[in-house]
């Protein structure tokens, strides 16, 4: 499923994988049990599922979008969670996939939740997904090196994300991205580790 999110978009491809890593690594640092990890390892893959509901057209516009072109990218955590309804994944995958762009001040989407009503391993994977887009090149702007990605996660702390998430990826992210340039090191954390 996440293969054929990715395959229109080269842009976000490998997106999935590597906030897995991410979120996997902080996990395993903000020490988590291994049924956590699990359910991170499963809702980080899929967090962004809800993508193949949205127009190719959308998601690589070079052009910032409009207003309503907006509120339909806005959906894709709604249909990613309607996506996987029927197959019977554990309620804290759903919470994942439906609250990644809730924000820890309530400022985010789909529904506004707030701090502690988020689940944790959304906001983890909050912080995982936003620093791999901010590092990663997009159609309408110029990719962030990584320490400044993690700057830019500190100036956001509070409002957008668990304080004590972020604190914690930016003081140690140089090891928590250290095995994406690793291939069997990711391959470990996202099919063997469990
Ligand atoms: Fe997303």
């Amino acid at each position: 499923m996440v293969y054929a999110m990715e395959a229109n978009d080269i842009y976000t491809r490998g997106h999935s994988e590597r906030v897995t890593v991410f979120s996997i690594m902080l996990g395993k640092l903000l020490k988590l049990d291994i049924e956590e990890l699990k359910l991170l390892r499963i809702g980080a893959l899929l967090h962004d599922l809800g993508k193949i509901g949205i127009y190719n057209s959308l998601l690589s516009k070079e052009q910032s979008l409009t207003l309503s072109e907006y509120e339909i990218v806005k959906q894709h955590p709604i249909i990613g969670e309607r996506i996987i309804g029927p197959i019977g994944l554990p309620a804290p995958v759903h919470d994942i996939i439906l609250q990644h762009h809730e924000w820890f001040d309530g400022n985010g989407y789909p529904y506004g939740k707030k701090g502690e009503d988020i689940s944790h391993l959304a906001r983890i994977v909050t912080v995982a997904d936003s620093y791999d887009a901010m590092t990663s090149q997009r159609p309408y702007r110029m990719n962030l090196d990584p320490y400044s990605a993690g700057l830019e996660i500190m100036d956001n702390m509070a409002t957008q994300f668990d304080p004590v998430i972020g604190t914690a990826f930016f003081n140690n992210y140089r090891s928590l991205i250290e095995p994406i340039e690793n291939v069997p090191a990711t391959r470990e954390l996202l099919f063997d580790l469990f």
